[in-house]
């Protein structure tokens, strides 16, 4: 069978230059979704969020834009936005597991800004997966947005942010809206990022909506998404983050059915690296902040060499820009 390869937003990491070079130096992903955009508050969209998805800055990439919010008023201004730089599609975050978006105590307290009380009232009741619990604010919201806008809108969420039979309230609201498809990382919010996916939890909801179903997480390596394909016969979209970072071979070899890497893998990689590198030394200020950056990356990256650990405890060191350029040179050199 056909599939799509997605490649999942991770907030700080695929930003366009991430899926541009991505794009370039390795291929195989079909479409990119962008982090999420968050306004905090105030109906205007930061610098970095335009930065990140105007056309010229994803030519030739398939780019789906992301929103994390509870409040439809805003939902509706993010999706006016995205279609004034012509994107058809919102993807709509349910997901987001961090206590202070899912489950925050207080609203944000934005100095010297007068919230209204429907933002009030919404940002006291979570976002991300926080929200999946409540499914009548959910389609109160995909109720006003699909009378006020014709903005396409596909989801992104986990099961639950308590359970995972959380999700199998929401499926039937969402059949209720012509939702293009949902894309479901199998954990609970409370997981964060540990402990194993779940994938009867996953099985649950394709047994329990028509609507489209994309599967996401902890898809790492071609086997195992072999063995997420054999358990999941019918799912033929299939969503890759954290694993696309740490290998950005993998949704070519995943195309060609192969384990094999190119035989210039390490001049490929180079290549991509000084490409992030070249455009966060010109976008950020300041060698703390680019040195923090393509550390946040190495974290990553290192798994694809024969000594991760190593790799990245020689990055770590690296604490100026000579250091860490001298360190990437021998690491890429050793393979
Ligand atoms: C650092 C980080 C940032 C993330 N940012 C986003 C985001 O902006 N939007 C979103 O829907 N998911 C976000 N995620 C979740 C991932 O897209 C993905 O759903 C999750 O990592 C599971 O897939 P994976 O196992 O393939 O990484 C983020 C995850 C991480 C680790």
């Amino acid at each position: 069978m056909s599939f799509t390869l997605l490649s999942s937003p991770l907030q700080g990491f695929t930003d366009f230059r991430f899926r541009n070079a991505q794009n370039k130096f390795f291929g195989g992903i079909d479409t990119f979704y962008s982090p999420y955009i968050r306004l905090n508050g105030k109906l205007e969209i930061k610098n970095s969020y335009h930065r990140d998805l105007i056309p010229e800055n994803n030519e030739g990439l398939e780019v789906i834009p992301q929103v994390l919010t509870n409040d439809a008023d805003e939902f509706i201004f993010v999706a006016k936005y995205v279609q004034s730089l012509g994107y058809k599609e919102l993807n709509w975050n349910l997901g987001c597991p961090y206590p202070m978006v899912a489950r925050p105590k207080n609203p944000p307290n934005i100095a010297g800004q007068k919230m209204s009380a429907s933002m009030q009232i919404a940002n006291k009741s979570g976002m991300g997966s926080g929200l999946i619990c409540q499914t009548e604010k959910i389609n109160a919201i995909l109720e006003k947005v699909h009378a006020e806008s014709d903005i396409i809108v596909s989801m992104k969420m986990r099961l639950g942010y308590d359970n995972a039979e959380e999700i199998l309230d929401v499926l039937p609201i969402l059949e209720k809206y012509p939702i293009k498809n949902i894309a479901i990382h199998a954990r609970i919010g409370k997981q964060l990022y540990n402990g194993g996916v779940n994938l009867d939890g996953f099985q649950q909801c394709v047994e329990n909506t028509k609507l489209k179903l994309y599967y996401n997480g902890d898809i790492t390596s071609v086997a195992q998404f072999h063995k997420m394909q054999e358990r999941f016969p019918t799912i033929d979209h299939w969503m890759i983050g954290r694993g696309l970072i740490a290998d950005p071979f993998l949704p070519s070899m995943i195309k060609n059915n192969s384990t094999e890497y190119p035989s210039n893998k390490m001049e490929l990689f180079s290549d991509f690296h000084d490409t992030l590198y070249a455009g966060y030394s010109e976008s950020l200020s300041g060698a703390t902040h680019i040195l923090l950056k393509m550390h946040h990356l190495w974290e990553y990256f290192s798994v694809i060499f024969s000594n991760p650990h190593k790799v990245h405890k020689k990055i770590k060191k690296a604490k100026s820009i000579r250091n860490y350029e001298q360190a990437v040179r021998e690491i890429i050199k050793e393979g």
